[in-house]
């Protein structure tokens, strides 16, 4: 039960925000899990720093900060300034991986490494011990409301063989398709933290839900 719950802002109701983060802040929710798309890394847009600066304003959860962008490290400093906790890149998305990672960590924030549904855990050897945690994707990112690919269940069992082996502190998060059935699984396999989008924000109790899933 010592693992974390990030509900996932992109499920929100944004015509009523106020009334979904303070939900969220009255749960045992322990981030919130932000996800920042720029419609060329990713096929969807989501929201930019000029609405974040407004809507973190709303949450007394650390950010936990998610860029489906190309060249993440441009935006380190807004990143920065909206408070993140964490801040995940896209192993994908980072040509100089190594240079973005100590980029992020000299900025005051703690980096993370994402990897898309297609990318081994095998490649993060050299990365492994330099991360604070592992993003690993479930679904292929872009849009909430997919489907949990199965295969990342493996996935997480490798990385945390991967960690076991190395020393490495690192946390493994997974995004994508989680609920209570797929959570469950995933802890057993060795995650540490579940971003959950759907599943807690269209529950007709999602403070109960953020509870279930932290009971798991
Ligand atoms: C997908 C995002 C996820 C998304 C998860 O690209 O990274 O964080 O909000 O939503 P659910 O939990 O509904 O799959
Ligand atoms: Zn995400």
């Amino acid at each position: 039960m010592n693992h974390k719950i990030a509900p996932s802002l992109l499920a929100a109701n944004f015509s009523n925000l106020a009334k979904d983060m303070e939900m969220i802040n009255q749960s045992e929710a322990d981030w919130l899990h932000i996800d920042i798309m720029d419609g060329v890394f990713v096929p969807n847009i989501s929201f930019g720093f000029p609405v974040l600066e407004h809507v973190v304003k709303l949450t007394t959860k650390p950010l936990d900060v998610h860029l489906m962008i190309v060249n993440p490290e441009k935006f380190i400093p807004q990143v920065k300034a909206l408070g993140a906790y964490t801040m995940n890149v896209h192993y994908e998305a980072c040509i100089h991986l190594h240079r973005v990672i100590q980029q992020i960590r000299e900025a005051g924030m703690r980096p993370a490494v994402t990897i898309n549904p297609a990318t081994s855990v095998a490649l993060l050897s050299d990365i492994i011990n330099e991360v604070y945690m592992v993003l690993v994707m479930s679904v292929n990112p872009g849009f909430g409301g997919q489907k949990f690919i199965e295969h990342t269940v493996v996935k997480v069992k490798e990385l945390r063989a991967l960690i076991n082996s190395t020393g490495s502190k690192a946390l493994i998060e997974v995004d994508g398709g989680v609920n209570l059935e797929t959570g469950a699984r995933l802890l057993e396999a060795g995650a540490d933290a579940l971003v959950a989008g759907n599943a807690v924000f269209a529950a007709s109790d999602p403070v109960d839900m953020v509870h279930q899933l932290k009971a798991l």
